[in-house]
Order: C-alpha cells, then sequence, then structure tokens
C-alpha cells in the first residue's frame, strides 16, 4: 500500500496536535488543582521524562520500521509468534473508545464558544448551573454539536495524511499557539501571576499522595497520545530519513509546554478573579466562565478566544485517535479511504450519542452498568486500562520481541549513549511501572 508522507515539520504539528489536546488545557490544569500543585507537576515532569519519552520512541520506531497499520505492525515485526503478536494491534479499537466521549466533549466546546459570545454567567453558582443543566437534561444541545464535530473529523480524515491531516494541524496549531500565548502574557501582567507560578512550582511534597504519583504516570501517557497507536500510524508516513529522537523530543517539548503556560494562565485568573479555588473537572467549564464574566469585556472576549483554542486542541487530537482505525480498514480490507472514515466515523458518534445520554437523567437509569454510567465506563475502560496496557505492551514489544541489532542499527545513531538506558528503561522501568498504573487505576491496588 503506498502510504502518503508527512513533511517534516507537518509531522512535527501533526503529533503534537495530537499529544496536545483537552488532557492539556481541560485536564492537566484540573488534576494539578486537585494534587496540591509544585510537587505534582514535578512528578509529572519526571513521568513524561522517563516513561512518556521512553513509550514514544517505541511507537515511532515500530511505526516507522514497519509503515503500516497498528495490527499490520505487529504482525511485521515479531520475529515469531506473528499471529499472537497482531493482536497487539488491538490498539485502534482504543481510539474507536476514546473517540465516543471525546467527541461528546468537544461539542460542549462548540457549545460554549456560542454562549461565550451570547451571555457568560454572572457568578459560578450560575455557571455550575447551566453546565450541569447542559450535561443532564440538555440532550438535543449536546447531540447537535455531537453531530457538528462528528461531521468535522469525519471529514478532515476522509482528506488523507496530506490533504486533511497535515493540512489541518499546519493551520490550527500555530493559530492555538498564538492563542494561548497571548493570553497568556496578558495573565504574566496581573498581579496573581506570581501566586500561580508559586501554585505551580513550589512543591508541597505533603500533599503527594501514592495516588497522586498513579494520576501523574496516567496522565503523562495520555497527554503524549500514547499507548493506542496514534503516534504509530503517524509515523508509518515519516520519511526514510527522519531523526526519531529529534521528533520525540520536539512533541514533547510543545506538549508540556503548552499544558505549563494553559495553567499558569488559568490559575492567575483564577487567584485574580475567582473567589472559589477550582478543582475538578469542572475547572474550565464552570468557574473559568464565571471568571470571564468578571474580567468585563476583555473575559468575553478571552473567553470567546479560549473555548476556541480548546476546540482546535480536541479536533486536532480527534483525527489522531481515528486515523489507526481508519488505516487499518484501508490497508486490511482495503477499504476506500472516504469509506473507511465514515464507517469509523459513524460507530464513534452512534456510540457516542449513547455516552451522551447516558448523562442524561431520564435515560440514566437505563444506561448505567453496575457502579457506572455508559460515558463513565468508556472514559475508565480506556483511560484507566487500554491505554496504559497499550504503552505496556509497546515497550514490552520493542524491549523484548524485536532483535536487539534491528533496533541498535537505527536507534543508536540518533541516540549514542542514551540508548542503553532507553533500553533498560524499556525492559523494566516502563512496563513495571506502566503495570503498577494500571492495577492502581483499575482500583486492584
Ligand atoms: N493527547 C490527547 C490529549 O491530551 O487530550 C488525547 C489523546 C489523543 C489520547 C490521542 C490518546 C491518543 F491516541
Amino acid at each position: 500500500m503506498k502510504i502518503a508522507r508527512f513533511s517534516r515539520i507537518g509531522f512535527i504539528l501533526a503529533a503534537a496536535g495530537s499529544a496536545v489536546g483537552l488532557g492539556n488545557i481541560w485536564k492537566f490544569p484540573y488534576i494539578t488543582g486537585e494534587n496540591g500543585g509544585g510537587a505534582f507537576v514535578l512528578v509529572y515532569l519526571l513521568a513524561v521524562i522517563f516513561i512518556g519519552f521512553s513509550i514514544m520512541l517505541s511507537e515511532m520506531f515500530i511505526g516507522y520500521l514497519a509503515k503500516s497499520d497498528t495490527v499490520t505492525s505487529f504482525e511485521k515485526l515479531a520475529p515469531k509468534n506473528k499471529n499472537l503478536w497482531k493482536y497487539a494491534g488491538f490498539q485502534a479499537l482504543t481510539g474507536l473508545f476514546i473517540m465516543t466521549f471525546y467527541s461528546v466533549v468537544i461539542g460542549w466546546i462548540f457549545h460554549y464558544v456560542v454562549t461565550s459570545l451570547v451571555a457568560l454567567p454572572a457568578s459560578v453558582e450560575e455557571a455550575e448551573t447551566v453546565f450541569t443543566t447542559l450535561l443532564t437534561s440538555d440532550a438535543w444541545t449536546q447531540l447537535f454539536y455531537h453531530t457538528l464535530s462528528f461531521i468535522f473529523i469525519t471529514y478532515i480524515v476522509t482528506k488523507g495524511i496530506k490533504g486533511g491531516i497535515e493540512k489541518l494541524n499546519m493551520i490550527l496549531m500555530p493559530l492555538l499557539m498564538l492563542i494561548l500565548f497571548g493570553m497568556f502574557a496578558y495573565a504574566t501582567t496581573l498581579e496573581a501571576f506570581s501566586q500561580a507560578v508559586d501554585f505551580m512550582f513550589v512543591a508541597d511534597w505533603s500533599k503527594i499522595t501514592s495516588e497522586s504519583f498513579v494520576s501523574a504516570i496516567g496522565h503523562a501517557f495520555f497527554t503524549l497520545s500514547l499507548g493506542m497507536g496514534a503516534i504509530m500510524t503517524y509515523s508509518a508516513s515519516l520519511k526514510k530519513e527522519s531523526n526519531l529522537v529529534n521528533n520525540a523530543l520536539w512533541v514533547i517539548f510543545l506538549d508540556t509546554t503548552i499544558a505549563i503556560v494553559a495553567g499558569l494562565m488559568l490559575f492567575t485568573f483564577l487567584y485574580q478573579y475567582g473567589s472559589v479555588p477550582a478543582k475538578g473537572p469542572g475547572l474550565v467549564f464552570i468557574s473559568l466562565p464565571a471568571v470571564f464574566y468578571e474580567m468585563g469585556v476583555i473575559g468575553n472576549i478571552f473567553a470567546i478566544i479560549f473555548f476556541i483554542s480548546l476546540a482546535f486542541a480536541g479536533l486536532t487530537s480527534s483525527v489522531s485517535i481515528v486515523e489507526p482505525m481508519v488505516q487499518y480498514l484501508i490497508s486490511r480490507f482495503n477499504y476506500a479511504r472516504v469509506k473507511a472514515s465514515i464507517v469509523v466515523g459513524l460507530l464513534f458518534y452512534l456510540v457516542g450519542a449513547v455516552a451522551l445520554f447516558s448523562n442524561i437523567d431520564t435515560f440514566k437509569e437505563f444506561l448505567t452498568i453496575g457502579s457506572r454510567n455508559i460515558f463513565d465506563w468508556l472514559d475508565y475502560i480506556t483511560a484507566s486500562i487500554l491505554l496504559p496496557l497499550g504503552g505496556l505492551i509497546m515497550a514490552v514489544f520493542v524491549g523484548f520481541v524485536i532483535e536487539k541489532q534491528r533496533i541498535e542499527s537505527i536507534m543508536k545513531p540518533q541516540l549514542g549513549f542514551a540508548f542503553e538506558i532507553w533500553y533498560f528503561s524499556l525492559r523494566y522501568v516502563t512496563p513495571i511501572a506502566m503495570f503498577i498504573v494500571m492495577l492502581s487505576l483499575m482500583g486492584v491496588l
């Protein structure tokens, strides 16, 4: 199969576009808040460097070497037991599961772009009512925006790697950075900026629990888009002369910088204008709109461009989340790209719609299984089980299954003396860390 090739900058922006998503701007600030700030940020940075980098490089390596979809890649590179290893390609399915609720959340963001244009809530209480009403009783609004999100994402993916994904990222990523850095520059002029810096960089170790470690590692993993073949699938379109280490470092640098910039900016605004220290998932959808209201006219403008940038971040991640499954249907079943994209799109759209209804009061009861509704199950199964499992498999596959010589011949010239450290980490540190994280997130530990 002929695969289109990314340009160098196109690849870095597309992979960074995948990594920089709702995880950076929505989740990172709120889990930092929940875990007390500085010490958590430090643990997270260590997890990014030691675990995130190792796995990102392995994913890039598998994709670059096999140049195929996830299933065929494992099959091609396993020296023996090909029939067994191909099941490691299940990772493409993880994307489909993630996309179901990711698309619903992007829908909420679209809705917030529109409400920011019309009217912002005047207090945190009002903002909470607005958000809760949307989530638990306004199925049609959510469905409308979920539909828009599905149409947009599917359309881009039908256009392929070059004409769709690369193009989208070349436009949206610079715009996203411009918006975030612009708002960040404004935040640095406010008095509360130093409070935000203290909160994020002064470590208070008493706030750190074993759960904080797990959530830092889990998040480092999610935010870098690892464990589901997105980076692997993009890397199948790398040019032969690409330097994987360099690419991985760029992606990690951009992802981390954007998370920190978003965090500092949001905490500055919250300290400067907010009365309640915001924690939890409501930070962006509840505390922030109320804070923007307090800021006056500039707050209105900020609210609109902030939610637009959040939508950009979500959309560039989304295309990478569906692409592995699309690529799989193209190369294993000979689907035309348009057909593959529509099939995958419809699947996430329909399951996403069910997930959406499972948050609605009237339907909740029927769409709850055991302790969770379908929306929460999808989030739980992907973030707590499938992604860490995907990472674990990737590390074991590169660390133990592919012949070392083969890896050395490509990676040693790029990594130099660090090659052995990376290899050791892949064999021992990363799999053990991923295993512990998985068990803890599942509540077994
Ligand atoms: N990295 C994205 C985020 O931080 O929002 C989410 C994500 C994208 C996870 C792609 C996994 C993935 F393969």
